[in-house]
């Protein structure tokens, strides 16, 4: 997006407002850690190479980094948290010999684009002599946050922390958003001046600001409020969230995605969804889930890492997790696919099916109320309602294997390890404990006998033995 530069991501302070025992830039928004939106949007804006300040839960976040970055990110130890000025100093080292300009951001701000970092690098650009080129925004009630001071011609003398403010300054509407740009050789001399004077006792990254005003100049860069929210507790948290949700359904819609109610789609950062498929309210769609081309998500739908192929329809409340569903499948309503599941094109699923461990080839059903785990099933074959795959014996899992054009009559129960041959046929109601061959007929219920005129006798007999027993219990 522009020309390289580093990245610095300060997160070492504990966030004790989250109240929690995890680290705050690892609580999620959309599914991925606040941590991970800043990282993609430092990378999104072209940082050659990202830093990110640990300290407080600092095993925690470095584990995360490593496992998800790799490389990409290296992570520098703050071991008591001394201030923001104090936490870019221990980035340093990991700046020696780079000369270009270090961007500067914090790891809770989940909103900031890669083009509000870009906006910021272009004005500074735009005057070489400037040292220093930040985000601020308005608020009408900015309490907390650090003020933009200027002069009467606008230019930024430095930032007054609200602590250290006398009443005419808390009066300042405009504020530092904590998102800096900085030349990488001023930067060094800078945070070696630093003072701890001021109301906290710490080191202010924000008097970097007010020595690059008499040292070549500064610019306030007036941005939105929304893009650079931070969050420091959970009901923040859920805000952010709800914008980066209506983000990602807005992105979606005008991408050719029809979603029919923006509010009430979740959908997570890193789900795909292709042109003209449909997405009804109240849908879920959850870590690294892919939406084929028209296919259609209806109401009530959560979806966890599936691929949904093109065409397909999953109706209302169906639920499912690291599966696939092939195109044109139809799954639902009220379908509880589990774990490695795969569903062939034009396969059927119903209600109150639940799957797990099974494999489903073209143009297979299994309608009604049935619970097919760890099975392979062929093409054409049709599972009845109330069927049930017995694949646990209590220790081990065993697989239930039903061959092409076979067909499975309702209410039978498949006892695995079981082969059900080609073409074969179970009746009604069979529990079936041994392997079926090919175009065999499976049966194992007890012969249906008729006795004529029984049930009204049989009625008689009841009532009579009801009145006996009424009359012994007055006595
Ligand atoms: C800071 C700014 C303030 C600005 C506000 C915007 C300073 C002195 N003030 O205030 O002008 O309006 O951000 O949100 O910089 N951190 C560390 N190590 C530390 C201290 C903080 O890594 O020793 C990290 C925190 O984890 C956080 C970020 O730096 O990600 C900001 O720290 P925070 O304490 O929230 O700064 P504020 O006092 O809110
Ligand atoms: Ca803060």
């Amino acid at each position: 997006m522009t020309d390289r530069f580093r990245a610095v991501v300060l997160a070492a302070g504990q966030g004790t407002r989250m109240k929690s025992a995890l680290p705050k830039v690892l609580h999620r928004a959309a599914g991925l850690p606040l941590l991970d939106h800043v990282i993609r949007a430092a990378r999104g804006a072209g940082a050659d190479e990202i830093v990110v300040v640990v300290g407080h839960g600092r095993a925690e976040v470095e584990q995360h980094v490593l496992a998800h970055f790799g490389a990409e990110v290296r992570t520098v130890v703050q071991d008591e948290q001394r201030g923001t000025g104090h936490a870019v100093r221990c980035a340093l080292p990991a700046l020696t010999g780079f000369h270009g300009e270090v961007v500067i951001l914090c790891g809770d701000v989940p909103l900031l684009e890669p083009e509000a970092i870009a906006a910021l690098l272009a004005v500074r650009r735009k005057d070489p002599q400037a040292k220093v080129a930040f985000l601020t925004a308005t608020l009408d009630d900015p309490t907390g946050y650090g003020r933009v001071l200027r002069d009467e011609q606008g230019r930024v003398l430095g930032i007054r922390e609200h602590k250290d403010a006398s009443p005419r300054e808390r009066e300042i509407k405009e504020w530092n958003t904590g998102v800096y740009a900085v030349d990488a050789e001023f930067l060094r001399d800078a945070l070696g001046r630093l003072r701890s004077d001021n109301a906290q006792g710490e080191l202010y990254l924000t008097d970097v600001v007010a020595l690059a005003s008499t040292a070549g100049g500064v610019h306030g860069v007036p941005w939105s409020a929304e893009s650079v929210m931070g969050v420091n507790d959970r009901a923040q948290l859920a805000e952010v969230e709800a914008l980066l949700r209506r983000r990602i359904a807005v992105r979606l819609a005008r991408s050719g995605v029809t979603v029919r109610d923006l509010a009430s789609v979740f959908v997570d950062a890193d789900v795909t969804v292709e042109p003209e498929a449909i997405l009804e309210a109240n849908v879920h769609l959850r870590g690294r889930t892919v939406v084929g081309a028209g296919a259609r998500i209806d109401v009530g739908a959560v979806l966890t890492d599936v691929e949904v192929d093109a065409g397909a329809y999953l109706k209302p409340y169906t639920v499912a997790e690291r599966s696939r569903v092939g195109p044109r499948a139809q799954i639902g309503p009220f379908s509880h696919l589990r774990p490695e599941t795969d569903l062939g094109e034009d396969t059927h699923v119903g209600n109150f099916v639940e799957t797990k461990k099974t494999r489903m080839g073209k143009g297979s059903k299994a309608n009604h109320l049935a619970y097919l785990g760890d099975g392979q099933i062929g093409e054409g074959v049709n599972v009845g309602a109330g069927t049930i795959f017995c694949n646990y014996d209590g220790v081990r899992k065993h697989t239930t294997v039903l061959e092409d054009g076979a067909f499975i009559g309702s209410d039978s129960q498949l006892v695995a390890p079981i082969r059900i041959g080609k073409g074969a046929y179970v009746g009604t109601g069979t529990t079936v404990t041994r392997d079926v061959p090919a175009d065999a007929l499976a049966i194992s219920r007890v012969k249906q006998e008729n006795k004529e005129g029984y049930a009204s006798r049989l009625r008689e007999r009841m009532k009579a033995l009801a009145a006996a027993a009424a009359k012994d219990g007055t006595k």
